[in-house]
């Protein structure tokens, strides 16, 4: 019985939220361990929608969530979350969700630093959730973090504020923004900590423990291998690893502990903010894909750029996030076009090339080199099985399947939990 990790394969919102969500009823427990709250996981049950950014989808399936330590929590955002979700029905209490005690914090100086920056960069902006993941990561690279176990010890904080701000307060004032006093920032630490830390504990050793007692884990990954920070599309990425690997050092599990890696993606090709992105149209096409399949960022609602199904990008992410299966996402957006196409390769700059490479330059020179498929009339939309589904819709299925050298193992055929086709298990292996 294997557990089981999901990532996105493409630039993010491919959908992982709502299979997350899906197969949360056969797991036991749901572990989130990158990312933050950029992240922006949308689940429809019945008519209800939960939109999560810190919280592990499994939590809307009753089952304990953990955000390991590979996470950067900011605390005001995952306390108005909890009250926003308890709004809607949900129990969330230190039972039903646990938190690494060895993960980092974001403080109101990461955003006000990431936004400061994407205003000096202008045109070239990253594009950023505004959030504060850049220089949280980079505080936990460069050792100064404050992480959720110092909520403790006042004194690790007040030490630790010293050297943080004298870190961002220098490079704030450089860009002509606002400052932070350390007095403010302590005093509100100190007034969150006994909300925070109910939920804290070494996750490491409640998932060693579970694990040896053979429950199922399912680790739900945030972004995608495209945003990843080593893979992806370099410096138009994320601040962290999204790749399957993570799911281990960044929950405290070995690496034999990931089981099952499904990639998610959708049946065409969606991003958010800046950076190279081949398959783009900028026609009617494009603006027909953002309206039906509803392409507004989660978390910023800004407009998703939107274009055809990247096989060779996907394939890349296939080999290096190790993904074994493809949930493949969106099919029903594309009913009733005409025609479809899949990008199979690039041309850059007079050469064929199968991937992407990693030279910025070349990226924003790639040519998408395109075979084109005949598109299908009849709706998809909320097909529970295959037989529900029109023979061109398989046919274009079976293509990509080849294409990216990965089996669709599900389908998702619209934003409600149970129009889901399981083609195979993946807790099976
Ligand atoms: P995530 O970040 O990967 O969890 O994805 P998001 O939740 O940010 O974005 C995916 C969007 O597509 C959400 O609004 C989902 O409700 C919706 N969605 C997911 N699967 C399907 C599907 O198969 N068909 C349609 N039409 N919408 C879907
Ligand atoms: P989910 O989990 C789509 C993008 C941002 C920006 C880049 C860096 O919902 O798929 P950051 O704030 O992380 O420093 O921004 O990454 N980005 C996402 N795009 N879905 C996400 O998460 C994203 N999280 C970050 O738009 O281009
Ligand atoms: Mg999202």
């Amino acid at each position: 019985m294997a557990n089981v990790a999901v990532i996105g394969a493409q630039w993010g919102d491919e959908g992982k939220g709502k299979v997350v969500d899906w197969l949360a009823s056969r797991a036991d427990v749901v572990v989130r361990f990158q990312g933050g709250h950029n992240a922006g996981h949308t689940l429809v049950v019945g008519n209800q929608t939960y939109k999560l950014s810190l919280l592990p989808s499994g939590l809307v399936n009753n089952k304990l969530g953990i955000i390991g330590n590979g996470v950067v929590v900011d605390p005001e955002a995952l306390l108005a979350e909890i009250e926003r979700v308890r709004s809607q029905g949900l129990t969330i209490t230190p039972e039903s969700l646990r938190i690494a005690e060895n993960a980092v914090l974001i403080l109101p100086l990461h955003p006000a630093l990431d936004r400061a920056r994407e205003s000096a960069r202008g045109e070239h902006k990253i594009g950023t959730t505004g959030r504060g993941i850049g220089p949280a990561y980079e505080d936990k690279v460069a050792r100064r973090a404050i992480r959720i176990a110092d909520l403790a010890e006042p004194e690790t904080l007040s030490a630790k504020l010293d050297e943080l701000l004298l870190h961002y307060n220098t490079l704030l004032a450089g860009l002509g923004v606002a400052t932070f006093s350390k007095d403010v920032l302590l005093a509100r630490l100190l007034e969150l900590a006994p909300q925070i830390l109910p939920y804290a504990e070494p996750v490491w050793e409640r998932l060693d423990t579970l694990r040896r007692a053979g429950k199922r884990i399912l680790f739900e990954g945030a972004q995608a291998v495209m945003l990843d920070v080593d893979h992806g599309t370099y410096p138009f990425v994320t601040s962290s690893n999204t790749v399957a690997a993570t799911a281990a050092a960044g929950s405290g599990m070995g690496p034999a502990a990931v089981g099952f890696v499904l990639g998610i993606a959708k049946a065409y090709t969606t991003r958010v903010g800046s950076g190279p992105f081949p398959t783009e149209l900028h026609d009617a096409t494009g603006r027909l894909l953002g309206e039906r399949g509803h392409e507004f960022g989660t978390v910023t609602g800004r407009p998703r750029r939107c274009g055809w199904f990247d096989a060779a990008l996907v394939r890349q992410a296939v080999k290096v996030g190790g993904i074994q299966g493809l949930a493949l996402t969106k099919l029903d957006v594309l009913d009733g076009l005409p025609e479809l196409k899949i990008c199979t390769g690039y041309r850059i700059r007079g050469e064929h090339f199968r991937h992407l490479p990693a030279a910025p330059g070349a990226q924003a020179a790639a040519e998408p080199e395109y075979e084109t498929m005949e598109g299908w009339s009849d709706s998809t939309h909320g097909a529970r099985s295959w037989a529900d589904l029109p023979a061109q819709a398989i046919k274009y299925v079976r293509r990509i399947e080849e294409l990216v050298e990965a089996p669709v193992t599900l389908l998702s055929t619209s934003p409600e939990r149970e129009d889901t086709i399981l083609v195979k298990d993946p807790f099976e292996g």
